[in-house]
């Protein structure tokens, strides 16, 4: 593979000025995150109340399991940001994958400082969407459960529909049945509908002192039977382990559980995270020639000034090296071969908008991947299909429907990353959320909408106008109506938003995007090849 010939230097006059501006989105990137895991002020009470009890951070906790220098890959860190007043950071739940003995598992684990551990609509979606994770990758799932159940007065956006409650213990029971194993450390109330996840956990430990499993709790027991009756006593750590049998081991400290637990991924029989199966090129990884972190140098600023996705690539594979496929033929998508941690993947990324020959192109390399049996990885930056009458006589339509019928239908590993504009169907044929890659992670300059808030203004502004009778308008209203779709539509699609509600698996800072990646391409090197399936009718 040749190595990728970069243009864009350090030294660069525009370079320092995007670095500049880079640095300030990573910088709201850290803040936030860091109010995510301290709290903020308005969460110090209920931290000061937990750490009081003698309990461990829910991320510290996750540290006390995994093996020491472990990577821990934090997923949508941010849901819920902006949401419920801003009282449930992180939507109050940490999901993630960690190795245990080599082993990587996915981390599901219940923020008790956070509404009690109880579970939003967002927590409820982080919750599922681990689980789906764990299921496609083949992880075993450890639950570190300290959680008050479902929020109660948001009772019908996380009960009765199908990717609700019921869909977590749903995808718990067909995870274990798969042989992906469901552990649960107890380490507080779980009552009601939370009793159920340790109760379907194919081993539980239970740390006595704090961890309680009731289907109704004392309140409840006592309004219904008249019975008074301490915690422990209705559903301890104790009697949990000696007498009802719910629970299989009994610790009497929080790291003793985690010591236990240890020794009993130990005896799950899972391929460390290194063991390849052999259906993936996997070769000794090599660092990028380029720094990653120039990254930040080559982002344009100013969002309308567009920035060269083969700079990109050169930062984030190994040696810089690329293999271009057609690299002369519709060049607004750069596709071809090179190695991520070692590993051989197919590479697709925008360079603006989508043409005829360009969605032709990314169609045929999709094809040659899938026939391969190359994982795929996409790095959005389009604001979608040409449009106008030469584009449509072009056949663009069908050209469009080509790619997106072939990303579809790819049943190689796929992975997305949103490193610019990710605009209408442009979204769909790189494979965005509806599409089901793997993981979708987006940088902190995305931007996800059907158009940009620039084009929205004039199409909803005509659209609204038209139905007002437009000539009828005053310039004042017209421009009330601008200001308002500007605004509805620069709020929505901004990366924030977009993480808060979970439309991807976390916001990552560019430079953390190699290592990232990385670990989910080795998640699917240990596991068998996945058959491939039919190619959809080509329009032709
Ligand atoms: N729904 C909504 N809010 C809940 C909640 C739930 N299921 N469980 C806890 N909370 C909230 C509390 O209202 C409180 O909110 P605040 O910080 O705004 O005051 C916060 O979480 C902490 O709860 P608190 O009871 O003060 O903490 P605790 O550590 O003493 O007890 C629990 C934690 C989870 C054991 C206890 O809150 C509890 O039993 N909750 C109800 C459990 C239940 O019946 N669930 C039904 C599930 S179907």
């Amino acid at each position: 593979m040749n190595r990728i010939e970069v243009r864009v230097r350090p030294d660069d006059p525009t370079f320092a000025a995007n670095a500049a501006a880079y640095r300030r989105l990573v910088d709201t990137l850290e803040e936030r995150r860091r109010f995510v895991i301290d709290g903020g002020a308005g969460r110090q009470r209920s931290i000061e109340r937990h750490l009081a009890r003698g309990k461990l951070m829910v991320r510290d906790r996750i540290d006390a399991v995994i093996d020491e220098g472990s990577p821990f890959l934090e997923l949508s860190t941010l849901a819920a940001w902006g949401q419920y007043g801003d009282e449930a950071p992180g939507a109050g739940i940490v999901t993630g994958i960690g190795l245990v003995h080599g082993v990587p598992w996915m981390f599901i684990a219940n923020d008790a400082t956070v509404k009690g551990g109880s579970l939003l609509p967002m927590s409820i979606k982080k919750h599922v969407r681990a689980q789906d994770i764990a299921a496609e990758n083949g992880l075993g799932v450890i639950y570190l459960v300290d959680s008050g159940g479902a929020f109660l007065p948001l009772q019908d956006e996380i009960f009765p529909d199908k990717d609700h409650f019921g869909g977590s213990f749903y995808r718990q029971a067909r995870l274990s049945a798969r042989g992906l194993p469901q552990l649960s450390v107890v380490l507080g109330g779980c009552t009601a509908g939370g009793a159920y996840v340790p109760a379907l956990s194919d081993e539980v430990v239970m740390v006595d002192g704090i961890g309680r499993i009731f289907l109704g709790g004392p309140p409840i027991v006592k309004a219904a039977l008249g019975e008074i009756v301490e915690p422990d006593e209705l559903g301890g750590a104790v009697l949990h382990t000696r007498e009802s049998g719910v629970s299989d081991h009994l610790a009497s400290s929080e790291l003793e559980a985690y010591a236990k637990l240890r020794e009993i991924c130990a005896a799950t029989n899972l391929a460390p995270v290194d063991r390849t199966t052999g259906w993936l090129d996997v070769a000794d990884p090599e660092p990028p020639a380029h720094d990653p972190a120039e990254i930040h140098g080559i982002v344009s600023a100013d969002e309308r000034i567009p920035f060269d996705a083969l700079e990109i690539i050169a930062r984030l594979v190994d040696g810089s090296r690329f293999e271009a496929f057609k690299p002369e033929w519709g060049t607004s998508i750069v596709c071809g071969f090179a190695r991520w941690w070692g590993h051989l993947v197919g590479i697709i990324a925008n360079n603006g908008i989508i043409f005829s020959e360009s969605a032709l192109k990314a169609t045929h390399f999709i094809e040659l991947c899938e026939q391969r049996r190359i994982p795929l990885v996409f790095l959005q930056n389009t604001s979608g299909y040409m449009v106008g009458r030469d584009s449509e006589i072009a056949g663009i339509a069908k050209h469009g429907a080509k790619m997106v019928a072939a990303v579809a239908n790819a049943t190689v590993p796929r992975y997305t990353v949103l490193i610019g504009g990710s605009y209408g169907a442009g979204n769909y044929g790189m494979c965005g959320r509806g599409f089901a890659p793997r993981f979708l992670f987006a940088w902190p300059n995305s931007r996800i909408a059907t158009m940009s808030a620039e084009t929205a203004q004039t199409v909803l502004v005509d659209i609204r106008l038209a139905g007002l009778r437009g000539d009828r308008t005053s310039p004042a209203e017209v421009e009330r109506i601008r200001a308002e779709v500007a605004e509805q539509y620069e709020t929505q699609s901004d990366p924030y938003y977009a993480t808060s509600r979970l439309w991807d698996d976390g916001l990552l800072d560019p430079v953390e995007t190699r290592d990232a990646l990385g670990l989910c391409l080795a998640l699917a090197a240990r596991q068998p090849a996945p058959p491939a399936g039919p190619a959809p009718v080509y329009r032709m």
